[in-house]
């Protein structure tokens, strides 16, 4: 939340109606989710209100507090609120009226075709700014940096839904771009006096595909049978193999033992003790087997229920969406940082946040990477930042975007740091906490300082 202290105004984002992926039992806007909502601090009274997702079908939970500033139009001076998105968007309205300082416009989407559900035929968009985060995944933006992967991601490309924003989530998949941790992410964003708004953002796309727990999914019934009922049994309760256990692979040992999408499906590729590796099953029928073993009673996505109780759609998982090696399935730019005259709407500067120095070596010019943690300014000029996979802690001069220093942590900083004086000198500080996307741990908080 960010409150206007003299004004006695909060303005409160809130997050995404519950379940995430399917809403046949919340028909309708389902206000006051994801809105930006103005109280009165004193008596919780709403001023105003504003919904950035009608009926959110897509995890678009608003994902950092709004930034108060001043902007500055025909000589005047005008209170202001505003709000990023993980779509990528920047919202920006009077702070005392909620009246948009940039028009929005309400425009028509495509409908769902999940039985029961109803997806809003409109949603909200601002004509300006621009959004700092690309938003429609193309065939011709598909990632061709490495010419072995290529064939293999343009396939997966042709199967599932074609992309559009606000592509309603589907049993053919649905890609989700920029992903579920934004564009816009919890990190939050800066702004200076003169109105410029400073954020990062990521550019993954995720898939997300449905199932209708209620149907069988005969493929990966199939599959099960063939490849893993002779050591797991037809019923999935185990058996003994050479007088070794074969454990069981129900719903409820796969719960027990809290083995998640991401865990079965290393398991499943890798293998374990006598269980060869199914790497090379077609990911077509790697996925039906996936969805076979986490089906009926949900797996880990059993929030998904209808009111009755009885689960309709089951979602597969958080999926990113990357290729063999690991890189997004998009071509980079795959993390960004971004000036926006708040003022005006126009783009200061733009730039990548974050390399892969194994690219960088190829002579691919920087990528960016996908990015946790935000950025803070300082009254000399000068914007810092972690957050990107590189480990690597940055300052950027915020007039021009241009790299001023790096230094490599120990482990990579995915939150935004602090800065504080003392005896009249300031410090910068970050956590180097590590632990993101399958990077190194670390316990380390590092400050910096000039020399003295
Ligand atoms: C040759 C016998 C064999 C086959 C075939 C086999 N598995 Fe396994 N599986 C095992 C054994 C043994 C383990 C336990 C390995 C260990 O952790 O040491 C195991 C473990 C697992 C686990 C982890 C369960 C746990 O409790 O840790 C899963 C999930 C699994 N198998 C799924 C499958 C699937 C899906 C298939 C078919 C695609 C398959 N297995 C085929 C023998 C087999």
């Amino acid at each position: 939340m960010s409150v206007d202290e003299a004004r006695g105004l909060v303005y409160c984002p809130t997050g995404s109606a519950s379940a995430d992926f399917y809403g046949g039992d919340r028909i309708g806007k389902n206000l006051f989710a994801n809105s930006l909502i103005c109280l009165d601090a004193r008596t919780g009274k709403r001023v105003w209100h504003f919904q950035f997702v009608h009926h959110d079908l897509w995890d678009r939970d608003l994902p950092a507090p709004p930034n108060l500033l001043t902007i500055r139009r025909n000589g005047q001076e005008i209170p202001a609120v505003s709000q990023t998105t993980k779509s990528g968007h920047v919202f920006v309205f009077n702070r005392v009226t909620g009246e948009p300082l940039f028009p929005i416009e309400e425009r028509p989407y495509p409908s769902s075709d999940l039985a029961g559900e109803s997806a809003w035929p409109t949603q909200p968009l601002p004509t300006k700014p621009a959004p700092f985060a690309r938003q429609v995944f193309s065939f011709d933006i598909i990632n061709d940096l490495s010419p072995d992967t290529l064939p293999d991601l343009q396939n997966q490309f042709v199967r599932i839904k074609p992309h559009i924003p606000f592509t309603p989530p589907s049993e053919q998949g649905t890609i989700i771009f920029p992903g579920y941790d934004g564009g816009g992410e919890w990190g939050g964003q800066a702004v200076d006096p003169n109105g410029i708004l400073y954020v990062n953002s990521n550019e993954m796309p995720w898939i997300l595909t449905m199932i209708n727990a209620a149907e069988g999914d005969t493929n990966g019934e199939r599959v099960y049978l063939q490849m893993c009922a002779t050591c797991h049994g037809i019923d999935r309760s185990g058996t003994q193999i050479q007088g070794s256990p074969v454990p069981p692979v129900t719903l409820a040992a796969l719960k027990e033992k809290q083995l998640d999408r991401q865990a079965l499906s290393e398991k499943i590729q890798k293998g374990a003790g006598i269980m060869p590796p199914f790497g090379f099953l077609s990911s077509n029928d790697f996925n039906a087997v996936l969805n076979f073993l986490l089906k009926n009673g949900g797996g880990p996505t059993s929030e998904n229920q209808n009111s009755n109780n009885e689960i309709v759609y089951v979602h597969t998982g958080y999926n990113r969406w990357k290729d063999a090696h690991g890189y997004p399935a998009v071509k980079p730019p795959w993390g960004t940082l971004n000036a926006i005259n708040l003022n005006t709407g126009d783009y200061v500067w733009k730039t990548t946040l974050g390399e892969y120095p194994e690219l960088i070596e190829r002579g691919i010019p920087p990528t960016g990477t996908e990015n946790y943690g935000g950025p803070i300014i300082t009254a000399g000029g000068v914007l810092f930042i972690g957050a990107s996979l590189d480990e690597q802690f940055r300052a950027f001069d915020m007039k021009t975007g241009k790299e001023l220093f790096r230094y490599k942590l120990p482990a990579g900083a995915y939150s935004t740091p602090a800065t504080y004086s003392v005896d009249g000198r300031q410090f910068i500080v970050t956590a180097s906490g590590g632990g993101k996307m399958g990077t190194k741990n670390g316990d380390a908080y590092i400050a910096f300082a000039l020399p003295h």
